[in-house]
């Protein structure tokens, strides 16, 4: 029987990573090359036609809206491929539920994407690296995995992109969805799917990197008690939008609230999200009281400047995004 292709693009991190032997710490991520961790995988020529491409090498945390663009090129063009099945991205753990997000909107297929890393380092004492890109080329060749988006793989459970977070940065479990579980769970190569993300995503989404090299900036203000209005100052002049990380259900200081309203009125576009890890930001008459902040709804605020990034590469209109921050 004809077995079905796989596309694996590496980008670094840990699961790349070179240490002490045996150690988990004091490593160098992005080190090895993807052909190399697949050599400790046992079996794997057996489970698909694999290819390999090594499109950088690099510690997660030096991921950039120009290395998100390459990336998303390319599996655009390797998922046009009509003898490609599907395709795996191996990555740093740090930033992943980033460029998984980021994928998601951009990536124009229903072929599966999985994505996944690992927090010890391939020279590490039981390192979970080539557990997990073993679990990810199944997923990938998996059917129900079609259609659904970026998928993420970690530590035995699949996550949706939109979702998935770190929330640890010791054990390896350290990934997890906040109030959503998770989709499923994966034991060896069988994947058992439970729910599904309602959002749009991959094939259904509306952004397209067509002709874009660069977005429009966003950046992220971190409120705490006190904090200095002067930060919203400082961030307006360089960026056209704002994800705020309020309190509770992304609130703040009344002087904030005035200082983001005569920001808006100079075109700043403002994003409320929360530094609560669980939960949904609303509109709320008390903290935008001129209904003219976009709520982020369940995204985190890392999640919610790239949705705004692509948002304002098509549009200003505060309507237009808050549907947009409805759907995605
Ligand atoms: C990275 O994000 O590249 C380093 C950390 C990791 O992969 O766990």
């Amino acid at each position: 029987m004809k077995h079905k292709k796989i596309v694996i693009v590496a980008t670094g991190g840990t699961i790349a990573g070179t240490g002490k032997p045996g150690k988990t710490i004091n490593y160098q991520a992005g080190d090895i090359c993807v052909d190399e961790i697949m050599q400790s995988i046992p079996m794997i020529d057996q489970l698909a036609d694999l290819e390999t491409i090594q499109l950088m090498n690099v510690d997660s945390n030096e991921m950039n809206e120009q290395r998100w663009i390459l990336l998303a090129n390319t599996l655009n063009e390797i998922a046009s491929r009509e003898d490609v099945d599907g395709m795996v991205v191996t990555h740093g753990t740090d930033t992943l539920d980033e460029t998984a997000y980021f994928l998601n909107l951009v990536c124009h297929t229903n072929k599966p994407i999985v994505i996944t890393g690992a927090m010890r380092p391939a020279t590490a004492t039981s390192a979970d690296g080539p557990f997990n890109l073993y679990q990810a080329i199944c997923l990938a060749l998996n059917e129900s995995a079609y259609g659904q988006g970026v998928l993420c793989i970690f530590s035995n459970t699949i996550y949706s992109s939109r979702d998935v977070q770190k929330i640890n940065n010791l054990k390896i479990d350290a990934f997890g969805q906040k109030t959503f579980g998770c989709l499923g769970f994966m034991r060896d190569e069988v994947a058992y799917f439970y729910t599904k993300s309602n959002k749009l995503h991959t094939a259904q989404s509306i952004f397209s990197l067509n002709a874009l090299n660069t977005f429009p900036k966003v950046a992220i203000a971190y409120y705490y008690a006190g904090a200095d209005v002067e930060l919203l100052e400082f961030l307006a002049k360089k960026h056209q939008g704002i994800v705020v990380v309020g309190t509770g259900s992304g609130n703040y200081s009344m002087e904030w609230l005035k200082k983001m309203q005569e920001l808006s009125e100079q075109g700043t576009v403002f994003v409320r999200t929360s530094r609560v890890s669980d939960g949904i930001v609303f509109e709320d008459p008390i903290f935008d009281p001129n209904n003219q902040w976009i709520p982020a709804n369940t995204l985190s605020c890392q999640k919610a400047r790239i949705l705004l990034m692509l948002a304002l590469s098509m549009t200003t209109d505060i309507n237009r995004i808050k549907n947009i921050f409805k759907q995605y």
